[in-house]
């Protein structure tokens, strides 16, 4: 069980709560506890543009869970890289993960402060399973391959889950393509990609207003078209059924009734060849 080189204090002195936080938005306005008034009155402000953001942002949260049983259970994956973690939310990753495979390690990956301050509740595995938490910033690819957690919880002759969900609509092009494949790299063949991220494809003026609420706080936010989302998986496999909305990617009874103007997030899986 590692956890940083930070105290839960040191984290906690370095929260913001007077600006909204992308980690904390998406807590608040799925139905978690763990955010601020600024975060809430951002939540609000969203939802008050485009009333289906919970229902995308849940769906959202959902498409992951899915996305990694799958990966363990059909792919016998044994090993995942999470990047842009986010606050635990029951069920997290790993829990998912180890329900399939008890001995899986995971390795999360956040740059936010109240991630890291909450980070406990991601170190739940028990053995033979492993969690790690590492405080690191996608934009420093190298911080996360360098890492004494991900040299020791990843074996790179063993096919890694490279888990990007929610995260890639922070980071603006052209560094994205570059930043992906960086970590990509060093997986071995037989490792995946698994990414959601947003569009503004299914409901363009509500889902821009909502773009633009995250820029108006300082919080970068890019939409990107099928085709856009699309080329993040050049050169891999996609697995049926490809790249679609998350409800639509291998959907169970929770996904039923939901429509795709209510949901802002592409999302598929692919194998690396
Ligand atoms: C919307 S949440 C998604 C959480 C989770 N992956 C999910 O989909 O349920 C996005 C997360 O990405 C994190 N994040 C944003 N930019 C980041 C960066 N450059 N490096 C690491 N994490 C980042 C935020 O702090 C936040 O926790």
């Amino acid at each position: 069980m590692t956890h940083g080189e930070q105290t839960d204090g040191q984290a906690r002195d370095r929260i913001d709560t007077k600006r909204a936080h992308p980690a904390r938005i998406y807590d608040y306005v799925i139905g978690g506890k763990d955010h601020y008034q600024v975060d809430v009155d951002a939540g609000e402000a969203m939802m008050a543009e485009w009333p289906s953001l919970r229902v995308s942002m849940r769906q959202n949260r959902l498409f992951m869970q899915r996305a990694v049983r799958y990966l363990a259970r059909e792919e016998g994956v044994r090993q995942f890289l999470d990047i842009g973690t986010g606050l635990p939310t029951s069920p997290n990753l790993h829990e998912v993960v180890q329900r399939e495979r008890p001995d899986a390690s995971i390795v999360y990956v956040d740059n936010d402060p109240i991630v890291l301050a909450h980070a406990e509740a991601l170190l739940t595995s028990a053995p033979p399973g492993r969690t790690a938490y590492l405080d690191a910033d996608m934009r420093e690819p190298e911080s996360i391959l360098e890492s004494p957690m991900f040299k020791e919880l990843l074996d790179l002759k063993q096919p890694v889950a490279l888990t990007v969900i929610a995260i890639l609509h922070f980071i603006r092009p052209p560094a994205d393509h570059a930043l992906l494949r960086r970590l990509l790299d060093p997986l071995p063949s037989g490792s995946f990609l698994a990414v959601s991220t947003a569009t503004e494809e299914f409901a363009p003026a509500e889902i821009r207003r909502v773009r633009e609420q995250y820029e108006s706080r300082g919080i970068p936010m890019v939409s990107r078209t099928t085709a856009e989302v699309g080329a993040f998986f050049e050169g891999l496999e996609l697995v049926a059924p490809g790249l679609t909305q998350v409800h639509r990617w291998r959907p169970t009874e929770a996904q039923a009734g939901v429509t795709n103007e209510q949901v802002a997030m592409l999302g598929a899986v692919a194998r690396k060849p």
